[in-house]
């Protein structure tokens, strides 16, 4: 990703923390947890019963989505658990810090860009994660480079583990609507949409899954939300996910 694109994405973030419109007490709308709720209800059975069971949310933003990780998988018995994250945006990873007190180390939450390699790198964690998260980040790359990104999440995964990709996808009735709410805020003046918004790019999500699908072991589904906005691409090397 050319490095003026990084820059302007840190900097749109780091500014949204600044700004007051993320801080600690960001938190994901009901809907969304819902969801998240049950696609982790969905694949738990498929998680390998380790300790600490290892999870890595790519773009971790505040912190809200490893928070909301952590009560959910300790509910149904994954405890310990360790919890690490990174983030393009030094801001967001403060804010995670000062969220995820005592839940993870401040080492394991820091800077980083899905798009290195060495981003996925945790002490001690060789092997790779038992479950990697993320949530509207594919968004935030340009189209040519959002396969990649998914791919890199995938080649970090521990024999077992498990990815969770949470998006949007440009190819569904939700996806095209907001491309013209946001092709309208930006060039024809209207606010339709908040203008962070249009800096995201929906990914073909199921584009993706078909790609992912073909290539043994590998294994993608997809799981809507209700209202048909939000998806999960749930990826794993195994051969189950579909099951
Ligand atoms: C819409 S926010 C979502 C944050 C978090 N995933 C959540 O749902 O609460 C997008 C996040 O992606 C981060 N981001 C954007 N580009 C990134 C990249 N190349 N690598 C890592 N993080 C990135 C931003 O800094 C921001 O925190």
């Amino acid at each position: 990703m050319a490095h003026n694109l990084i820059e302007g994405q840190r900097r749109s973030f780091d500014s949204l923390v600044e700004r007051g419109v993320y801080d600690a007490d960001f938190d994901h709308a009901p809907a969304a947890k819902t969801f998240v709720a049950n696609v982790l209800g969905e694949v738990r059975q498929q998680l390998p019963w380790k300790k600490p069971l290892t999870v890595l949310d790519c773009g971790c933003g505040t912190g809200a989505w490893l928070t909301f990780l952590h009560a959910q998988l300790s509910l149904v018995g994954f405890n310990p658990l360790r919890l690490c994250g990174f983030d393009l945006s030094y801001r967001m990873v403060e804010v995670a810090r000062e969220k995820l007190q005592g839940l993870a180390l401040p080492d394991d939450l820091r800077t980083g860009n899905v798009l290195d390699r060495q981003s996925y790198a945790f002490e001690g964690l060789s092997v790779g994660f038992d479950l990697i998260f993320t949530y509207d980040v594919i968004q935030q790359l340009p189209r040519s480079r959002q396969a990649e990104a998914c791919e890199m999440m995938i080649a970090a995964l521990a024999p077992q583990g498990m990815a969770l990709i949470f998006d949007n996808d440009s190819a569904t009735r939700f996806g095209r609507r907001m491309a013209l709410r946001k092709f309208l805020t930006r060039y024809c003046g209207l606010r339709l949409v908040p203008r962070y918004y249009c800096n995201a790019s929906y990914p073909p999500l199921e584009r993706f899954r078909r790609q992912f699908d073909r290539t043994p072991p590998m294994r993608a589904r997809i799981m809507a939300r209700a209202d048909g906005s939000k998806r999960a691409m749930i990826v794993d090397c195994r051969g189950d996910a579909g099951q």
